[in-house]
């Protein structure tokens, strides 16, 4: 049984489709839907997100941020032991995208599960993964987030439909006898559940109640900016550390100004977080590993850092991870 788990591989994935915002006003215009390349920058800082071309589900997504999650940590899919994918966007009712995933990397036996945390899905699933590898019940898992989350945008509301895209992110987690995840921090608070949800359900053959992502924006953005501050206070005092030992902000890239307000409650300058919604929109639980894979890959973030990434979203879910990378 190994003391620590880290993180070995980053990886991520992006659909071909790319839209700027002025691509994505032009298509919402001929629906009689006004919006505008300065009203989206302005308010969330978003200037593109990627859309998967139909037919294209989250396990195709993932599968490939997972293939080069391993590529980057030099194993093989045989290595792999655990598959934990986060995703509110499965490719199916059941089995889930984590099963499905794992078939397409040519495996099978291990154990394979989604985690259903909306945007805090990620954390979520990293923070499972490093107990299973603490208890020994893993040794190398693949922790993957990976949405398809233009399936459920209502492009008729102007509110949310200009927010999200579409992605995945993969890190590779192993076992490890030096701290990787140092400590992690996760809440949910159900009565929240109305103010961003997707009320629909399958029954009877039929598609019961409304399947397009419902939000009120503004109660979203006051929520968010308060948990992720306590989040990440918690964090550090799990871990014994302080906002001055955070080298790099990784948070779930929903809005720009939801980042520039949980950076200044944590004194941190915009210098030290990783932003990627302007390019990716909101892509939910896929949002943070691949702005984490985005920032390995560019040289910016860099092994031996330490990071706090947090995440926000549906349920009310909440939590960050602390990690040296
Ligand atoms: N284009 C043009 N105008 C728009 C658009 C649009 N896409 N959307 C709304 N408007 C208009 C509204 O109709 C309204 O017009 P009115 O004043 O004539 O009535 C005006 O802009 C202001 O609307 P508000 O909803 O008050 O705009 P606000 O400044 O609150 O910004 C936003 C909306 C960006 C959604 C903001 O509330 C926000 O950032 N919320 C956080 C939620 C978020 O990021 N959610 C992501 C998912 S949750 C998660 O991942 C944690």
């Amino acid at each position: 049984m190994s003391p620590y788990s880290r993180i070995t591989g980053t990886g991520s994935y992006l659909p071909p489709r790319r839209l700027s915002n002025a691509e994505l006003a032009a298509e919402l215009a001929t629906q009689g839907v006004e919006t505008s390349d300065d009203w989206i920058v302005e308010r969330t800082g978003i200037r593109a997100r990627h859309f998967a071309d139909p037919g294209v589900c989250s396990s195709d997504l993932g599968a490939q941020a997972a293939r080069n999650a391993l590529q980057a940590a030099g194993l093989e899919a045989r290595d792999i032991d655990l598959i934990i994918v986060a995703t509110s966007t499965p490719d199916m009712v059941f089995p889930s995208a984590a099963c499905i995933l794992q078939s397409k990397l040519g495996i099978g036996g291990c154990a394979a599960f989604d985690v259903q945390a909306v945007c805090s899905g990620f954390v979520y699933a990293l923070t499972i993964a490093d107990a299973l590898i603490k208890t020994g019940s893993a040794t190398k898992a693949l922790v993957i987030g990976a949405e398809v989350f233009s399936r459920i945008l209502d492009f008729s509301d102007r509110t949310t439909c200009v927010l999200f895209g579409d992605g995945a992110g993969a890190v590779v987690l192993e076992a490890s006898q030096t701290p990787g995840i140092l400590a992690s921090d996760l809440h949910a608070d159900g009565k929240h559940v109305g103010i961003l949800c997707v009320p629909g359900t399958v029954s009877g053959g039929k598609v019961l109640g409304d399947p397009l992502l419902k939000m009120d924006g503004q109660a979203v953005f006051k929520l968010a900016v308060g948990v992720l501050e306590d989040a990440a206070r918690a964090t550090l005092a799990k871990a014994g550390l302080q906002e001055s030992d955070i080298d790099w902000l990784v948070p779930h890239q929903a809005n720009i100004r939801i980042m520039q307000s949980t950076a200044k409650k944590l004194k941190m300058s915009m210098d030290k977080v990783i932003v990627t919604v302007d390019q990716h929109g909101n892509t939910s639980a896929a949002s943070i590993p691949l702005a984490l894979d985005v920032a390995v890959r560019s040289g910016k973030v860099k092994k031996g850092e330490t990071l706090l990434l947090e995440g926000v979203g549906g349920g009310f879910t909440w939590g960050a991870v602390l990690l040296n990378l």
